[in-house]
């Protein structure tokens, strides 16, 4: 049911943790199946130059996270915002069309982070 990619960052999530002095947090669920992510940036010059999550979900949630995290790490806040789940699900080779909404935890996981942090640096 799964591409190979999206178990082998199911199998080895990149970028798990917590970062202590984060720019920026954002923590979004999905109140259907009760899983939950939490993204936390850290910004340098609009540049996200760190990236962790933590997830309580599916595999797709996990793998969707883990992807997301190696695509913006690198990219400007302004960029990371203009992320969306289907790009983060045409990365692992595409998802189930069940599982698509799990990719929609990530994007909203990684929107909120850089809602956060331009709420603390406006
Ligand atoms: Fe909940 Fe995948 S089933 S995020």
């Amino acid at each position: 049911m799964y591409s190979e990619k999206v178990m082998e960052h199911f199998e080895n999530p990149r970028n798990v943790g917590e970062l202590a002095d984060a720019s920026g947090t954002g923590t979004v669920g999905n109140a259907k199946c009760g899983d939950i992510m939490k993204m936390d940036i850290q910004v340098e010059d609009d540049v996200i130059t760190d990236v962790k999550f933590k997830t309580f979900g599916c595999c797709a949630a996990i793998a969707t996270s883990s992807m997301a995290t190696e695509m913006v790490k690198g990219k400007t806040v302004k960029e990371a915002l203009e992320l969306t789940n289907t790009a983060v699900a045409e990365a692992l080779d595409g998802l189930p069309p069940v599982k698509m909404h799990c990719s929609l935890l990530a994007e909203q996981a990684i929107h909120a982070a850089v809602e956060d942090y331009q709420k603390k640096h406006q």
